[in-house]
C-alpha cells in the first residue's frame, strides 16, 4: 500500500506559536536550574531544535539524544521498543526532560521513562509535540503537550512515513492512495 499527503492538520504558524508557548512555560518551570533535554531521534529533531531556541538563558540547557528501534515502513507501532543509541550524559541527580514527536500507544514513552528513572535523575518530565489520546494503551504522564490530535497518521515537522516528509514545515495527514 502506498500513502499520499492529504490535508494540513496543523499549520506552520500554529506550530510556531505553540512551540513558543511551550518554551516560555519550560523557561519558567526550570528558571535557575540546569536541564538536560533528551531528544528521541529522529522524529523529535525539528521540534527540539525550535523548542530549545524558545527556552531563555535563565535555564542552563544541555542537549542529548537517544534513538529507539523502529521496524520498517509502517504506520503502526510494533509494540517492541529497544534503545539503539543511548545518551552520553550521566543523568543521575539531574533534571531531565524527554522530548518526543508524538505519543501514540504510549509504549515508547512508558519504556523510556522506566529506563531513565532507573538512572535516578532528580526529576523527569516528558514533552511531546503531538498526542493521540484515542490510541493510548499505556499510562504515561505528559507534562508538556503541543497539540492533541485525532487518530490519523501524520507527517511533517520531523514526523515521517518511511523516512520521508520530515522536512515539511506543517503537519499533514497521510492516507492510503487509491
Ligand atoms: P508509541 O505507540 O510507542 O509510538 O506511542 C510512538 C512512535 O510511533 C511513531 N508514530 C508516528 N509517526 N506519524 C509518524 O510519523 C504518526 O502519526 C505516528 N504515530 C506514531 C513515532 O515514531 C513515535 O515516536
Ligand atoms: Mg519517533
Amino acid at each position: 500500500m502506498s500513502y499520499e499527503l492529504s490535508e494540513i492538520l496543523i499549520s506552520e504558524e500554529e506550530i510556531k506559536k505553540r512551540v513558543m508557548e511551550l518554551g516560555r512555560q519550560i523557561s519558567k518551570d526550570y528558571a535557575g536550574k540546569e536541564l538536560i533535554i533528551v531528544g528521541v531521534l529522529k522524529g523529535a529533531v525539528i521540534f527540539l531544535s525550535d523548542l530549545v531556541r524558545n527556552i531563555d538563558s535563565s535555564v542552563k540547557v544541555k542537549i542529548d539524544f537517544l534513538a529507539v528501534s523502529s521496524y520498517g515502513a509502517s504506520t503502526k507501532t510494533s509494540g517492541i521498543v529497544r534503545i539503539i543509541k543511548d545518551i552520553d550524559t550521566d543523568i543521575k541527580g539531574c533534571e531531565v526532560l524527554i522530548v518526543e514527536d508524538i505519543m501514540d500507544t504510549g509504549l515508547t514513552l512508558s519504556y523510556l521513562s522506566r529506563i531513565m528513572m532507573e538512572r535516578e535523575p532528580r526529576g523527569l518530565k516528558i514533552c511531546v509535540l503531538l498526542d493521540k489520546p484515542e490510541r493510548h494503551q499505556s499510562e504515561v504522564n505528559i507534562d508538556y503537550c503541543g497539540f492533541t490530535i485525532p487518530d490519523e497518521f501524520v507527517v511533517g515537522y520531523g514526523l515521517d512515513y518511511a523516512g520521508l516528509w520530515r522536512n515539511l514545515p506543517s503537519i499533514y495527514v497521510v492516507r492510503p492512495s487509491i
